[in-house]
């Protein structure tokens, strides 16, 4: 299957002088401009603004910031010192999606499983690592696709919130791989895009990824999902998801929580899409998972236009988190998780 985005949401370009390019994701769908990251300030920057932004594609960027950041020392100590310091600062760019964590882990216990190489060696190898990271996701995401494509039967009628694409991954995505292999399997269908306040990520990025695939793509505003459903217009829900917890629980783009419960209201089965890197085993439940909040102008103001009344508060959390009874299935790269369960999910990860 080749890419369906033409474009890479982000990649390594050049040896280990070279820079990180990502499509600045805050300018579509007006303008596709590639940013070139030189700097771990830059990549931080841009996690932060969510140029880049989904927890895969997230966790890419991570393992390439610890490169920028690790490149240019001048022995094994100040590269081992450096590691410990980009590491901080790239966890303090943003709190839910687990596989920031996850990419920086990886990251650094290969430095240390490799201590002994000859400095430019170590780089060298933590470059290869960085870009194993994100050929590996684009594997993982095909996986994904290929395991829940047959969710999408002929001429279904599909929901998604946010971005799950191409974009948030470092290729096809996780819900949407699964609609990329169902179309590459002949089945025609439509997916609704809930336009996902306050950014936008479903208008701007779903939509765009989606009709750019030649897949029948129609935005709503979010406020229109319990209709459709009502109305009996919605087959079937499918989201990704930023971290999982052992028990399924799963947080995802703020508004996912009201669509899983709208969902079970109405008898629409409810999956959501992640690779093995978005599980995070080491919390019990969805309640320890860290939910961002974000800043308050993101909600005031609408394309630069303020629309509170100035003196009011706005709240703006970015994530909400999906108990996993609510959830029909996890599809990860090695098959659905149908109950959602703890014992299954440690089978998974077992195996
Ligand atoms: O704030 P964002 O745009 O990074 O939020 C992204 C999401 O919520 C995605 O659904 C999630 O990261 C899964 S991406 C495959």
């Amino acid at each position: 299957m080749a890419n369906p985005l033409s474009y890479k949401t982000i990649d390594w370009v050049g040896g280990l002088d070279g820079a990180v390019e990502m499509i600045d994701q805050t300018l579509l769908p007006e303008d596709v401009k590639i940013l070139t990251c030189r700097d771990v300030g830059t990549l931080w920057e841009a996690i932060r603004s969510l140029r880049v932004r989904g927890a895969p594609a997230i966790g890419v960027a991570a393992a390439m910031g610890v490169v920028l950041g690790t490149r240019d020392a001048a022995d094994q100590a100040e590269l081992f010192e450096n590691l410990t310091r980009v590491c901080e600062y790239l966890a303090s760019s943003r709190p839910t999606a687990v596989n920031l964590f996850w990419a920086l882990e990886r990251m650094r216990s290969r430095a240390e499983s490799l201590r002994n190489l000859p400095l430019e060696e170590l780089k060298q190898a933590l470059l290869t690592e960085a870009q194993a990271v994100r050929a590996e996701d684009a594997a993982i995401c095909r996986a994904i696709g290929q395991a829940g494509q047959h969710l999408i039967q002929d001429g279904a009628t599909v929901l998604t919130h946010c971005n799950a694409g191409g974009l948030a991954t470092a290729e096809y995505g996780t819900a949407l791989a699964i609609m990329y292999a169902a179309r590459e399997n002949g089945r025609r269908f439509q997916v609704y895009a809930d336009e996902t306040r306050p950014l936008l990520q479903g208008a701007r990025l779903t939509a765009w990824e989606l009709f750019r695939a030649g897949i029948d793509v129609t935005v709503i505003c979010d406020n229109v999902a319990g209709s459709l459903m009502k109305a009996g217009r919605i087959g079937l829900v499918v989201t990704g998801a930023d971290r999982i917890a052992a028990n399924g629980d799963a947080a995802n783009k703020i508004g996912t929580y009201s669509l899983a419960v709208l969902a079970q209201a109405h008898g629409v089965p409810f999956y959501v899409a992640a690779p093995r890197s978005t599980f995070d085993l080491s919390l019990e439940n969805g309640e320890a998972i860290p939910i961002e909040v974000r800043p308050a102008e993101e909600v005031s103001q609408v394309f630069g236009r303020v629309v509170v009344p100035e003196g009011v508060g706005c709240y703006n959390p970015a994530f909400d988190v999906t108990p996993a009874r609510l959830i029909r299935g996890i599809v990860t790269e090695q098959g659905i998780i149908e109950p959602v369960h703890r014992d299954r999910i440690r089978e998974v990860f077992a195996g």
